[in-house]
């Protein structure tokens, strides 16, 4: 639908779903009488760092949850370039939709959504151990990304004993620790205040980007926005604007395009020693 959406012939040589991570094509979606997308497309391609911007109820949370088979819509396509190839996501059936979230998607929400009853190192290891983690092995891969994201000592703590920063590094810690390899945002850092909106997205994107993973995320905030490679700005449910942050490739998109991620999207550990990319928020 927007010229942006058609990428260029060098994008579509190579492996099957080497030239998009996600693709969005013409997505319609109403709710009765309301348009939340009206023929939105977009192509997020490996290794990029997209925010999604627009005024409130301009379909940006919409489009997330379409992206991330979280909703279906009622016109358009979407495709899930993943480590096996090519995924129509549109096409899947709610328990392939779902596995296929399950596997290959993290998700970050602006309330953590974190079980308030577990510690912080069991809702993270709980991601693991769903998708068939023992529990020792889900802990010490969980303690290993809290340690990652500041949070070393306070593992046994509960999520109420936490701070807002505090807790959405725990739900950062549990959207990466599957090793998903695309991550969705939606105002992740939404409700809390500037300086410590501004710490949580530097792990977020450092975490996100040190270890090749995708990004698509949505705000409001231009400062959060700015941190991230790329702006896609909506207006009344479709991409009405797209630009990088530089004119030339992303420094995010040279050593981590394509995801290294199985398909079974197993376990990782975070990345080791080196503090690169950790606050790399440009
Ligand atoms: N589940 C829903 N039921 C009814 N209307 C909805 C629903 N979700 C979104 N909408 C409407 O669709 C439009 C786009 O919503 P949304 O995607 O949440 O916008 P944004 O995230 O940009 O604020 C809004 O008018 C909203 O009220
Ligand atoms: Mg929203």
């Amino acid at each position: 639908m927007t010229p942006e959406h058609s990428p260029p012939p060098e994008h579509t040589r190579g492996r099957p779903g080497a030239a998009a991570v996600v693709t969005a094509d013409g997505l319609v979606k109403r709710y009765g009488l309301t348009t939340a997308l009206a023929g939105a497309s977009l192509a997020v391609r490996p290794g990029d760092s997209v925010a999604i911007m627009g005024a409130s109820g301009s379909g940006k949370t919409t489009l997330l949850h379409c992206l991330a088979g979280i909703a279906t819509p009622d016109e358009g396509v979407v495709h899930y370039g993943g480590p096996d190839g090519d995924v129509e996501v549109t096409a899947l059936s709610d328990a392939r939709r779902s596995a296929l979230r399950r596997s290959q998607f993290g998700f970050v929400f602006q309330e953590g959504l974190l079980v308030p009853e577990l510690t912080a190192v069991e809702n993270v290891a709980l991601a693991l151990m769903v998708g068939g983690t023992a529990r020792g092995e889900a802990e010490r891969l969980a303690a290993g990304w809290l340690a990652h994201l500041g949070l070393a000592g306070m593992e046994q703590r509960r999520i109420g004993q936490l701070s807002g920063g505090q807790a959405q590094r725990v739900a950062i810690a549990r959207a990466l620790v599957t090793g998903a390899p695309l991550i969705f945002a939606d105002e992740p850092t939404g409700a809390l205040d500037s300086h410590t909106s501004a710490d949580v997205m530097g792990a977020l994107l450092g975490a996100t980007t040190a270890t090749g993973r995708t990004l698509v995320l949505v705000t409001h905030d231009a400062t959060v926005a700015a941190r991230c490679a790329r702006t896609v700005h909506m207006v009344d449910g479709v991409v009405a604007a797209d630009r990088s942050a530089s004119p030339s490739p992303s420094p995010y998109t040279q050593p981590s395009a394509p995801p290294t991620v199985s398909p079974s999207a197993p376990p990782t550990a975070p990345p080791t020693t080196s503090q690169s990319g950790r606050e790399d928020g440009r």
